[in-house]
């Protein structure tokens, strides 16, 4: 289990405020997992502390410099069973089961890039290259902390209910089912009878059913990844009737 974050970065503060808050705080302050935030400037050898530069061939913006990124992965004398992170567009797209596989590892390092990327050269020093999205954000920072909440969430103990972290979405493959909370009626809006009839199997079949139907609805490609059950394929039948019984039922005549 990951016991130690770093950072590399030029905008400490952002990293710090993220640590002071909610799940994360305290997951700090119980001594669960620990942060080291690594300003990179600390690692420049000239008198303006510059950690980036004009491309080479020319165009706008700047680069960051490789020397100052890897004297300070150098100081941090990691253990064995780490790994480092880049932070790019160009990287692979973020999955939760990278966020698992990444959270068993022992110290993680995030290194954090901003302007126009950091010089190529950096690839060579990192273990994955991963972007949370097919968009540019203005740097790794953010990226960053979007990969830390999703695997400080799986630290055993973090969260106050054990089984919280493996009901979420994604983590069986499928989107997570509905939930709902007092009042039992707002608006003229019911909560489905079945969650109130305290009838467990008939909750349970419930809920995997309508994590089944919005998965198909929302995320067709995520059913293609897993590996459906019987009871399953079964359930999918009923939905895709349901689904055009509710089309006829609704087109004009
Ligand atoms: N830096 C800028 N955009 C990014 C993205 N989509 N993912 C990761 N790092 C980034």
């Amino acid at each position: 289990m990951v016991k130690k974050l770093h950072y590399l970065t030029t905008f400490p503060e952002i990293i710090e405020a993220y640590f002071k808050y909610s799940i994360p705080g305290r997951a700090v302050n119980s001594g669960l997992v620990d942060f080291n935030i690594v300003n990179l400037r600390d690692f420049t050898t000239d008198k303006h502390r510059t950690t980036d530069d004009t491309p080479y061939g020319g165009g706008p913006g700047m680069v960051m410099k490789i020397s100052p990124i890897l004297s300070a992965i150098d100081a941090l004398r990691l253990p064995q069973n780490s790994a480092t992170i880049l932070l790019t567009p160009k990287g692979s797209l973020l999955q939760q089961d990278l966020l698992k596989e990444l959270s068993e590892k022992d110290q993680l390092v995030f290194l954090c890039g901003h302007y126009e990327g950091m010089d190529e050269r950096i690839d060579l020093y990192a273990h994955y290259a991963v972007s949370i999205g097919d968009y540019v954000i203005g740097g790794g920072e953010i990226a960053s902390l979007v990969m830390s909440d999703g695997i400080i969430r799986l630290l055993k103990n973090v969260l106050g209910n054990e089984s919280s972290a493996e009901q979420d979405s994604f983590s069986h493959g499928v989107l997570d089912y509905p939930q709902y909370t007092k009042p039992r009626i707002y608006d003229e809006l019911e909560v489905p009878e079945v969650l109130c009839s305290g009838h467990h199997k008939n909750i349970m079949r419930y809920r995997r059913k309508e994590s089944l139907k919005w998965t198909l609805l929302l995320r067709p490609d995520l059913l293609k990844k897993i590996k459906l059950s019987q009871e399953d394929i079964k359930m999918l039948k009923e939905i895709k009737i349901e689904i055009q019984t509710f089309i006829m039922d609704n087109i004009d005549e």
